[in-house]
């Protein structure tokens, strides 16, 4: 496939970062980042990327005119950009309902003006929650039941996509990832909170009895699966992307504690977050079935230890934020 130029919203952020390494190292494309550097962008994520192949630019995924220029210069475009975090938007919802709703509906402007190739990026969280003893795994075809403000700004992103698509004839795609760990990602997420709590000599949080499942992926198997959406799949169409790997809270903070070297029960229970979703899980056969797509992290363990050695190594990438964090939890009794 000939080189194209992507236009990455959100690449300095957690999994768009990731996705821009992951282009970089598999492809001859040449990557636009497009991000706000809100609290949540770190433009030290993009370190060490060849400045032939990947240009920054600072702006807001709403801002109609630079959006426009960019789209111009783009053959197709990976969108990330969100405000990701559930706590904080049980705090204080207005951001997400600007950037995950308008911010999306001025991508999908540009993208009908200019006939480009649009992936969106989304998460399984817009079909609410499973019950712990309930077999069943979300699919393509579960209808969508969002719990919270960030979730239900997600969901209404992705129908937004949607109608662009029968509407306007739009080329776009969606895809619909469970829990993403690795590299990158902020110290106000679950693993790297207590990964650098521990580092910092601070108790892991468990909130409530830590029975919560999560569906972990690698943040560069989520990459992967996307690329492959970008070249081949089927305009329209929603793909989820997961990766086997349910576990539950408890579960990953002793697991985190025992590969740090400290007793499995060395952790707090703080109170609960509201609205707590209970579990999720992904039945990814479509993606994989159609596009051939399959995880390369299969061992949570490595991959966890792995990303505990990162946190270790790059304690000046993370220790900025780790106390307005910290302060952040403790006013809300987590
Ligand atoms: P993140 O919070 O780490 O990064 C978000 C990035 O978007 C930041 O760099 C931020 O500066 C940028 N941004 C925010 N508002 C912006 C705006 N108005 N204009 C331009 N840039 C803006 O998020 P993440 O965890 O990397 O998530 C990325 C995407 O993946 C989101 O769409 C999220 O819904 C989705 N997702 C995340 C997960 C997960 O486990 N983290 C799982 C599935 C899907
Ligand atoms: O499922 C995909 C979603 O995964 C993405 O759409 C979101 O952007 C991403 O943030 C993530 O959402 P969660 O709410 O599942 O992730 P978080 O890391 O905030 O929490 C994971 C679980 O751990 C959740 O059950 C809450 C719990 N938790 C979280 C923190 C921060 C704790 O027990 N203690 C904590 O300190």
């Amino acid at each position: 496939m000939a080189a194209r130029n992507l236009l990455v919203t959100g690449g300095a952020g957690f999994i768009g970062s990731n996705f821009v390494h992951h282009v970089v190292d598999n492809t001859d494309d040449h990557v636009t980042v497009l991000d706000k550097l809100t609290y949540a962008g770190n433009l030290a994520s993009l370190d060490g990327l060849p400045s032939n192949r990947v240009r920054f630019v600072q702006g807001d995924i709403a801002d109609a005119g630079l959006v426009d220029e960019l789209f111009s210069e783009a053959d197709a475009v990976v969108h990330y950009a969100a405000e990701s975090h559930n706590d904080n938007s049980l705090h204080d919802p207005r951001p997400f309902l600007d950037t995950n709703i308008v911010g999306t509906y001025t991508l999908l402007e540009a993208a009908r003006r200019h006939d480009r190739r649009l992936h969106h990026i989304s998460t399984d969280e817009v079909y609410g929650d499973l019950e712990l003893d309930d077999p069943a795994r979300f699919t393509e075809a579960t209808p969508y039941n969002p719990s919270s403000p960030y979730s239900s700004t997600k969901a209404a992103s992705d129908l937004l996509v949607r109608a662009w698509v029968r509407s306007f004839g739009v080329r776009a795609t969606i895809s619909n990832c469970s829990n993403n760990y690795g590299p990158y990602q902020h110290v106000e997420k679950f693993i790297p909170r207590q990964i650098t709590n521990v580092l910092r000599g601070i108790r892991p949080k468990l909130y409530g009895k830590g029975e919560n499942v999560r569906d972990w992926i690698h943040a560069d198997d989520h990459s992967s699966a996307v690329l492959r959406i970008l070249d081949d799949g089927r305009i329209g169409e929603t793909y989820l992307i997961g990766a086997d790997g349910e576990k539950d809270n408890k579960a990953v903070i002793e697991l985190i504690l025992e590969l740090m070297g400290l007793p499995a029960d060395a952790y707090d229970h703080v109170t609960d977050r509201a609205g707590h979703d209970l579990r999720y899980a992904i039945d990814s056969s479509k993606l994989r079935a159609e596009l051939g797509w399959k995880p390369q992290y299969g061992d949570f363990e490595a991959g966890l230890a792995a990303t505990i050695d990162w946190y270790r190594k790059n304690e000046p990438w993370w220790a900025p934020s780790k106390n307005d964090v910290e302060a952040f939890y403790s006013s809300k009794g987590q």
